[in-house]
């Protein structure tokens, strides 16, 4: 990919395409490489260490890419690893490369989608025992409460495509049940995991009328544009032919079958085995 500098977009499987989708959609024309480390999902019941290890490996692949921004379009990562990137690994690395996560532009708008000031946060076990969204969230919206829970059964429904089925339903039900009764005042619930999405009509579903239902796709790709617009060495160094590559450290043919749902339009992915 020589001469080529790309947006990097990660995430542990096919989530991050329900980000890059909206990514892609709002800043087209921009060079992008996906890369989804598929033989190593779900990152969500991972430790730290794990998380951290694996998303370290996966941020110095995209920079051998030649991409001088990555987007961690994953929460558990973001959760687990971001900050350590940025402030520990970076320097030493490619001081002038960027890595941004999806919690922070998440945290700065998600208290203006509430009017009972009451907020559902879904997450995987990693990001929501990390508590980065009850830390970033009360720094803008101090008076927005915040209801964490943890769905872990509900990224291995989605990676192994059970998004739609009975057992996906009751799945779903079995949460939301659990969410509303713990705070049954809550009209705003956030999509705090990138494979959510995908469970959006089921979410629906078992919600009351009342709640809405917040993804992050179109959150982070505005946060990204707005980002760029505020930075132009970095928005100057992104090569520009509209090219779209997608990577996953599993088989490309689940990969093009069951990312074609999340991003919404045929893929075609190449195999990528990280050292
Ligand atoms: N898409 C990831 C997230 O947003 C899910 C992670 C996983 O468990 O691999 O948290």
């Amino acid at each position: 990919m020589a001469g080529m500098h790309p947006i990097g977009i990660f995430d542990s499987g096919y989530g991050g395409l329900t980000v890059f989708r909206s990514i892609a959609a709002q800043m087209p024309g921009y060079d992008y490489i996906y890369l989804g480390d598929n033989g190593r999902a779900p990152y969500g019941n991972r430790s730290f260490e794990t998380v951290y290890e694996y998303t370290l490996q996966c941020v110095r692949w995209f920079f051998d890419q030649g991409c001088p921004l990555v987007i961690i379009a994953c929460n558990t990562a973001s959760a687990k690893s971001l900050r350590t990137i940025q402030q520990n690994d970076l320097p030493g690395l490619a001081p002038d490369n960027r890595v941004l996560g999806v919690i922070r532009p998440t945290a700065e708008v998600i208290g203006t989608y509430t009017r009972t000031g009451s907020v559902g946060i879904l997450g995987t076990r990693g990001t929501v025992n990390s508590r980065s969204y009850e830390i970033e969230i009360s720094k803008f919206f101090p008076n927005v409460k915040v209801h964490p829970l943890a769905c872990p059964i509900w990224v291995p429904l989605v990676e192994y495509g059970e998004y739609d089925t009975p057992g996906a339903d009751f799945f779903v039900k079995k949460y939301i049940d659990e969410l509303m009764a713990a705070a049954p005042d809550l009209d705003t619930v956030l999509l705090a995991c990138t494979h959510y999405p995908l469970l959006l009509n089921a979410i629906k579903r078992h919600l009351p009328p009342n709640v809405s239902v917040v993804a992050q796709g179109d959150i982070v790709a505005r946060s990204l544009q707005q980002y760029l617009e505020r930075h132009n060495d970095m928005k100057d160094r992104l090569t520009t032919n509209g090219t779209m590559r997608f990577f996953t450290t599993d088989d490309t043919r689940d990969f093009d079958k069951h990312g074609a749902a999340f991003f919404g339009k045929a893929i075609h992915s190449e195999f990528v085995h990280l050292t």
